[in-house]
């Protein structure tokens, strides 16, 4: 394998311990979220957020999995997933069921963009397979948005 393959799978390992952080921590904050709502959309929201929040998780195998394949050592710990993701924390409890959904469209939207970053580096790195599961996690992602932007018209 060149350097440049080498400096390539790197990049894109780094990217998806990042992604997996991100995936567990989203996991954890739609399940507060499904956990805290409350308002005349309870039923509903509290319904959605646990779809999310089961779909998110099962994609966290998937990923941890997938570096794994690729030769590489996962994060380990619930340390190395806070110093790893870029979702930040949510811990008010009393957040209104609006804000809820609004932080949750944004986050899913950040993953969204990770996700369309990571493309050329599966590229750069001729790794296939992660190339076709960014495409579905993407897709998975663009879903959730939509669904939490619709909810806010
Ligand atoms: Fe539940």
């Amino acid at each position: 394998m060149t350097d440049s393959k080498d400096n390539s799978k790197k990049a894109l390992v780094d990217e998806l311990n990042g992604l997996l952080a991100d995936h567990l921590a989203l996991f954890f904050k739609t399940k507060n979220f499904h956990w805290h709502v409350a308002g005349p959309r309870f039923r509903d929201l509290h319904l959605m957020f646990d779809e999310q929040a089961i779909e998110i998780r099962d994609q966290i195998d998937a990923i941890g999995e997938r570096v794994r394949k690729l030769g590489m050592n996962t994060l380990t710990s619930i340390g190395s997933v806070a110093k790893a993701t870029q979702i930040k924390d949510q811990d008010d409890t009393s957040l209104s069921a609006e804000k809820m959904v609004e932080e949750l469209r944004d986050d899913n939207a950040a993953m969204v963009k990770r996700l369309k970053a990571m493309k050329p580096l599966a590229e750069e790195a001729g790794d296939n397979a992660t190339d076709g599961l960014l495409d579905d996690w993407t897709d998975m992602a663009e879903e959730r948005v939509w669904f939490l932007s619709q909810t806010l018209k």
